[in-house]
């Protein structure tokens, strides 16, 4: 693995400098794909716009086993202290996909070595459009889990809370689920100096901001988790001070790690829209859509993973995030999958910045620990599986 480190950063290297946007990723589709070709790695057209899927035939008959990186940027402006910036204005790897990228680039690189020890097959997906949300579901559309039948899928994440050299790998619930919330407060607009002929909407939305706020205090278990946040409050003209409006817009967010708790949050937050609306004279509706599940990592699959992250960094187990993350798309369907948390914090270099920071930097030496976690997997799922 050592000898190839350095090749794994100058693939970095040239991802980080070169961020596409979510299902704009045409350069990068094409690099990954000369790339995988250059390793004897088979692309497989499923007809995919951008992102790729690549298919490497080992040594024998056996299980195939799919790793997942995404692959998109965001629009953000670099504001790093890294030495091979974005060069693209106002654009910028600002969620470390670059590192994912990188990472399965590497993995591809070290199970194409070692080919002839691989009892099944890999499949290799990079995935568009992960800022989105849409990209997992896309890639599901095309069918990537079949041709051949997938057997078990791995996918990472960088962690910059997590020490460079450690993954984390957990059971059970990782990310939550999200779900978008949007409250339409429809009352009566008028002279807000002469108010006892309007029906004031901004007044009902406030009393359901508070009222929100009693869902995870009063209705979630203490030993559950959730959050409710309203995080954007659309009422009124420019900066007009005596004009009630007939409606207000809210929007906000819900994360969970329960179905159970998920469903009682939407009819809570339905409750009381609807009713508070209507105790203030108003007419309440809530849009609740539920966009990501949880990812919810497979207990079946934890022995493989814990020995495959054990062979190139320290395993550790860690809490949950709120953060939701699209991979969840592919564990709606019956194939068991399992996600990490890569390491890539360096307080010394810089990296400390949450995603999406305009300075967040990632440590290079991650990509190699990433490509050897996603090719020790396969290793690890296939002996797993067989023994079964
Ligand atoms: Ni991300």
């Amino acid at each position: 693995m050592n000898e190839h480190e350095s090749e794994f950063v100058e693939t970095f290297k040239h991802l980080h400098r070169n961020p596409e946007l979510s299902f704009q990723e045409y350069e990068t589709t094409a690099f990954i794909k000369n790339y995988l070709q250059k390793l004897d790695i088979e692309i497989l057209d499923v007809g995919l716009e951008t992102g790729v899927v690549g298919l490497l035939k080992g040594a024998g008959d056996g299980p195939c086993i799919a790793l997942r990186a995404d692959i998109d940027g965001l629009p953000i402006q670099e504001e790093s202290t890294c030495e091979f910036p974005s060069q693209r204005p106002g654009k910028m790897h600002a969620c470390g996909h670059d590192t994912h990228t990188s990472s399965l680039l590497a993995g591809a690189t070290i199970l194409a070595a070692l080919r002839s020890e691989i009892k099944g097959s890999v499949k290799f997906l990079f995935q568009p459009a992960e800022e989105i949300n849409l990209g997992a579901k896309y890639m599901m559309n095309h069918n990537v889990l079949e041709n051949p039948r997938v057997s078990a899928i791995f996918g990472l994440h960088n962690a910059p809370w997590i020490p460079c050299g450690s993954v984390c790998v957990k059971s059970g619930p990782l990310m939550a689920a999200v779900d978008r919330i949007i409250f339409t407060i429809r009352g009566k607009g008028g002279h807000g100096g002469i108010p006892q002929g309007n029906v004031d909407p901004i007044v009902a939305a406030a009393a359901i901001i508070q009222a929100a706020q009693t869902i995870v205090s009063r209705n979630v278990s203490p030993t559950d988790a959730a959050v409710v946040s309203i995080c954007n409050v659309k009422a009124g003209e420019g900066t007009t001070n005596n004009v009630t409006p007939d409606e207000v817009k809210m929007y906000g967010t819900v994360r969970t790690y329960k179905k159970e708790v998920q469903d009682m949050v939407d009819q809570r937050l339905t409750e009381i829209t609807q009713r508070i609306s209507a105790a203030y004279g108003c007419e309440g509706t809530l849009q609740y859509l539920r966009e990501l599940a949880v990812i919810d990592n497979n207990p079946c699959l934890y022995d493989a993973a814990f020995a495959a992250v054990s062979a190139v960094a320290t395993p550790v187990d860690l809490v949950p995030s709120t953060g939701g993350e699209d991979f969840s798309e592919y564990l709606k369907s019956d194939v068991p999958g399992f996600f990490y948390w890569l390491g890539v914090r360096n307080e010394e270099q810089d990296c400390v910045y949450s995603w999406h920071s305009p300075k967040y930097k990632a440590d290079t030496r991650a990509i190699a620990i990433g490509g050897g976690t996603y090719a020790m997997s396969v290793f690890a799922a296939i002996k797993q599986l067989k023994n079964k």
